[in-house]
């Protein structure tokens, strides 16, 4: 069986003798070869030229072969960038949007929603390279933002402590946060069509600040938009959904219509598994701070884990959230080897 047969039968459910593994990278300065590159090319420069995009893409599984799938290399922010709003990294870490959303006005002056492929032709075009280097080997896995997480980020000019703009967006002024939403809800189903498109064979939305509503405004502010992009996609076609410390919306995400449930640390993976219908899968949840120890600290960690769920299907092992740039490279060896020989 193929990595990429083994994802897919992972997100359909199937008995399966050990999980898939991947890992998302997202602050994952921690590979050498990645931070060669960036010394000569910028991150930006990087996601935009299809080759270095391709290129990075494929570092952590020519590292550690036993990946079973290989995620694209991008950021959720190429979405508010396409729709007229630029980013940048802030010197102190975090993200710097040009400006920030704070009229209708400037909600009606963003690109309209179809238009933004147009200017994300270099992701179809890092697909195509991608789907070729991997010969249907690998699982080949597209992602965006959820709409209310991006969101955040235009709203408040970039990374934010205390989401208050956001949110007072939200409770004084609806009609302007429901046009914002419905842009980036358009916005993403045409973005992640081309993915499709162009090879991906699943799509993971990241709902990074979906933990930071409050808990009966889930479905209005961020859930709901959701849903409606899963409806636009292909029938089938298998989307997972993270959404860092939701905990308590897990039964609703399930029923959403994607295909997996991407779970943080904080929970213990084998009572979701119990708890959501046997046709979702479950993706996770190793915390991440574990790649920062010591291999036999992973070892230990991750076979408890897979012990956890053993006899359950529909399980793709994961981190809990991306890796950290303090990760260090025997942890993630240790990892791999522990779940690929795992019987
Ligand atoms: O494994 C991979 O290479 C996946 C590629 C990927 C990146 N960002 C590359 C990246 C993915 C899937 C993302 C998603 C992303 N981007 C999310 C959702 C995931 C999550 O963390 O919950 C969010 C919120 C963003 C926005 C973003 N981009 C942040 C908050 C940061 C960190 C900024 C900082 O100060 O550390 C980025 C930068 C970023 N995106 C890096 C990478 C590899 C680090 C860039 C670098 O310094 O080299």
């Amino acid at each position: 069986m193929t990595s990429r047969e083994r994802f897919l039968a992972a997100c359909a459910c199937e008995n399966l003798e050990r999980p898939p593994l991947w890992v998302m990278r997202q602050a994952g300065r921690y590979l050498p070869e990645y931070r060669d590159l960036k010394a000569k090319s910028s991150f930006l420069e990087m996601v935009k030229t299809p080759a270095l995009a391709a290129e990075v893409t494929l570092q952590p599984l020519r590292r550690f072969p036993g990946l079973d799938a290989a995620i694209l290399f991008s950021d959720i922010l190429v979405i508010p960038e396409a729709l007229g709003q630029a980013y940048a990294f802030r010197d102190t870490g975090g993200i710097a949007m040009a400006y920030r959303i704070e009229t209708h006005a400037q909600i009606e002056a963003l690109a309209p929603a179809a238009s933004v492929c147009a200017r994300l032709g270099y992701v179809a075009d890092t697909l195509r390279l991608l789907k070729k280097n991997l010969g249907g080997t690998k699982a080949l896995l597209g992602f965006g933002g959820s709409p209310w997480t991006l969101a955040t980020y235009m709203v408040e000019g970039g990374s934010s402590d205390d989401f208050e703009r956001i949110k007072v967006l939200f409770y004084t002024d609806r009609p302007a946060f429901d046009a914002l939403l419905e842009k980036l809800t358009g916005a993403l189903i045409a973005y992640f069509h081309l993915q499709i498109e162009a090879g991906a064979d699943a799509i993971q939305i990241f709902d990074s600040w979906g933990g930071i509503i409050a808990g009966p405004d889930y479905e209005a502010a961020s859930l709901q938009w959701i849903r409606r992009i899963v409806a636009a996609l292909p029938r089938d076609f298998p989307v997972i959904l993270y959404a860092k410390g939701t905990a308590s919306h897990l039964t609703d995400q399930a029923f959403s219509g994607v295909k997996a449930i991407s779970v943080d640390w904080t929970c213990d993976l084998a009572v979701v598994r119990r708890t959501l219908p046997a046709n979702v899968a479950v993706q996770g949840n190793l915390d991440p701070v574990l790649m920062t120890t010591t291999p036999e600290i992973v070892r230990l960690q991750a076979s408890r884990l897979l012990e956890s769920m053993r006899g359950t299907t529909g399980h793709i092992f994961n981190l809990g959230h991306g890796i950290t740039p303090q990760a260090k490279i025997e942890c993630m060896s240790a990892l791999v080897e522990t779940v690929t020989t795992w019987k």
